[in-house]
């Protein structure tokens, strides 16, 4: 998927901000979580905290889900375009744009922000998770939702990630492990089981306090949907 594209920007706004009837109209596609970019962030222990980082944040769904419980949010993302459309979306409350029925045909849709957000705390920037800049440490919260099976290096940016989160801070990782050369070369990819291989690249700065296997879909079109299995993993840095 082309990132700046405007087709990507109107997926993901709608997968962030649609209506379940809207992301998902057939009953049978129900079962799966489409609400995702909350699900992620609901793992997160319920409290409030000072800082939270949302690390490849799209249109910014989940940055503003972190809002709700913290004083400030960073939200960063490669795409200028995904950066742009959650700045709208701070500044506006909401965005009309237009998202694929059947071929030519297109609908109008309307993202709105949902109750008890705060659009005041964040701050969304275009950036590489692979350069943050030193001074990015001290995260009560870190969230990297469906990142690491897209960047070139995922070990370089495990290996920034104890860095990012302040100790007893909280990490929440969501990956579906799906490797493609597009994005990562393959001798990066893990040599064995993909989640054996994270236990490994985090366990000596993180405890695993929970995981589980979440089902996320994003809608193509009226009669094409991608549905995609992550292990989502919350971690308390040591
Ligand atoms: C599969 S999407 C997931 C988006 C969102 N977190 C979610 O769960 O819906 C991957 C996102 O990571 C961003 N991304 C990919 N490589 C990146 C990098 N090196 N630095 C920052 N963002 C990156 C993409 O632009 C895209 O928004």
């Amino acid at each position: 998927m082309d990132y700046e594209s405007d087709a990507a920007v109107s997926e993901y706004l709608l997968m962030h901000y649609g209506s379940d009837e809207e992301r998902m109209p057939w009953s049978v596609g129900r079962m799966s979580a489409i609400d995702f970019p909350a699900v992620t962030v609901n793992y997160f222990t319920q409290k409030r905290v000072d800082l939270s980082l949302d690390l490849g944040c799209s249109v910014g769904g989940s940055s503003f889900q972190l809002s709700k419980t913290s004083k400030k949010v960073i939200g960063i993302d490669l795409s200028k375009k995904f950066i742009d459309a959650a700045n709208a979306m701070k500044a506006n409350g909401h965005i009309n744009y237009k998202y694929q029925e059947d071929g030519s045909v297109y609908a109008d849709g309307e993202a709105t922000l949902s109750s008890g957000v705060k659009p005041e705390v964040i701050s969304f920037a275009v950036g590489d998770v692979l350069r943050l800049p030193d001074g990015f440490k001290d995260f009560d919260r870190v969230h990297a939702s469906n990142l690491l099976c897209r960047v070139p290096d995922p070990e370089k940016l495990l290996n920034r990630l104890s860095s990012l989160v302040k100790k007893d801070g909280e990490l929440v990782l969501a990956t579906p492990f799906s490797w493609l050369e597009e994005y990562t070369p393959k001798e990066n990819w893990p040599k064995g089981d993909s989640w054996t291989w994270l236990q490994n690249q985090l366990s000596d700065d993180f405890v695993c306090l929970q995981h589980a296997d979440e089902t996320f879909t994003m809608r193509e079109h009226l009669r094409k949907f991608q549905l995609g299995v992550s292990k989502v993993s919350k971690w308390r840095r040591k």
